[in-house]
């Protein structure tokens, strides 16, 4: 996608393959910064600290993570040691350890010699795969917007608004995203979308990273408080809410920042249709009920404290809550299956009764 007209992704190998470069989210909206990474530690370092987040993308991170481990250490014990600290790294979004198991099975099976080789070019697959599957998605995502717009009355004047919570655009993939996906694609196709982004507390994901992109690529959106979906949604003023997510089960269960729980009984409430838009490298064929995916527990000072662009221009961090007071972070929650429409994969739409189906077409 483009950032002020030139062309970026979110992560990218120097040419020489012997550092990594990302773009720290941790200073946006307000700064557009590079990084480069020459270190696993720092690319760990990175992952925690959520300079790059967003599941496709943490997935992508670690297997370039194993490369930059590879350059220090190719042994069999340097290769165990890197995947399972990536692994401590962040425990919700199945795609760093899906990342860190497939550069694993592979480098095992390679001589300790070729393995700073075979590991990054491993890792720029996995890139141009996340690209490819998110363009899908997009295109997939497209066509369901397209049926509902055409199959309403006032389809020309009114824009068709689109609820999204956390970010799950660009930022949070190599490039494309997941749930702007379709958002995109649609606004390039000339449609009227208008997207409600959610603040996303505590880290404000949405007001920081998904308006900023949105108002990047000129797509219309209003941030609006995260407790404002469920009002919108009475008013009628919601036609359909696509999120991202960190895990989804076998049962189509959805594990996403934690808030999106209540979107989607607000949505079910409200009979407005709610899909969840993932790669495949998403979904945890192994877990069944979401109750067992272990949630991410954050530092309390993420809740505490909020960041913004104070008068002088400088960026500020500010205490919200009384200093006597404790605060729980629990960074993700749990949508079970039966409020969610749909998952929009880059395999098509499957509503969580089909899961079978999808899992039948990607052999698993
Ligand atoms: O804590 P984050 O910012 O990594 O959480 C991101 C989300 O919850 C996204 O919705 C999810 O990872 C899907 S990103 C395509």
């Amino acid at each position: 996608m483009k950032v002020a007209q030139q062309s970026f992704q979110t992560i990218w190998p120097s040419q020489c393959c012997t550092f990594v470069q990302i773009i720290d989210q941790t200073q946006l909206p307000f700064a557009f910064q590079l990084l480069k990474l020459h270190k696993l530690a720092q690319m760990i370092q990175a992952i925690k600290t959520m300079q790059v987040r967003g599941a496709p993308l943490i997935g992508v991170a670690a297997a370039y993570g194993i490369a930059l481990a590879m350059l220090e250490d190719t042994s069999d014990a340097g290769l165990a040691n890197a995947a399972a600290l990536l692994k401590n790294s962040r425990p919700t979004a199945v795609n760093l350890a899906w990342a860190v198991n497939r550069m694993v099975a592979l480098l095992q099976a390679t001589a300790p010699s070729a393995r700073i080789k075979t590991a990054w070019r491993e890792a720029a697959n996995m890139a141009t795969e996340d690209i490819a599957q998110n363009q899908q998605i997009g295109a997939h995502g497209l066509t369901l917007i397209q049926t509902q717009i055409h199959a309403r009355q006032s389809h020309v004047v009114q824009p068709f608004n689109i609820l999204t919570h956390c970010n799950a655009g660009w930022l949070a993939t190599v490039d494309y995203g997941t749930a702007l996906a379709p958002v995109y694609a649609a606004h390039d196709a000339g449609l009227n979308v208008h997207v409600w982004v959610d603040e996303t507390r505590p880290r404000n994901q949405g007001a920081a990273l998904t308006a900023w992109e949105l108002a990047q690529h000129g797509v219309p959106h209003t941030v609006i408080s995260d407790n404002a979906g469920g009002h919108l949604m009475q008013q009628g003023l919601v036609d359909m809410v696509i999120v991202g997510a960190d895990r989804v089960t076998a049962h189509g269960d959805v594990c996403n920042k934690v808030g999106t729980y209540l979107k989607a009984l607000a949505a079910f409430d409200n009979r407005i249709p709610f899909y969840a838009a993932v790669p495949s490298p998403t979904i945890d064929w192994a877990i069944v009920d979401g109750k067992h995916i272990e949630i991410e527990l954050r530092d309390e000072d993420e809740v505490h404290f909020i960041q913004g662009l104070a008068a002088d221009g400088t960026v500020q961090s500010v205490r919200l809550t009384p200093l006597e007071s404790p605060a729980a972070n629990p960074a993700f929650d749990v949508t079970p299956a039966r409020l969610v429409t749909g998952v929009i994969t880059e395999q098509g739409v499957f509503c969580p009764s089909e899961m079978v189906k999808l899992a039948d077409i990607l052999n698993t």
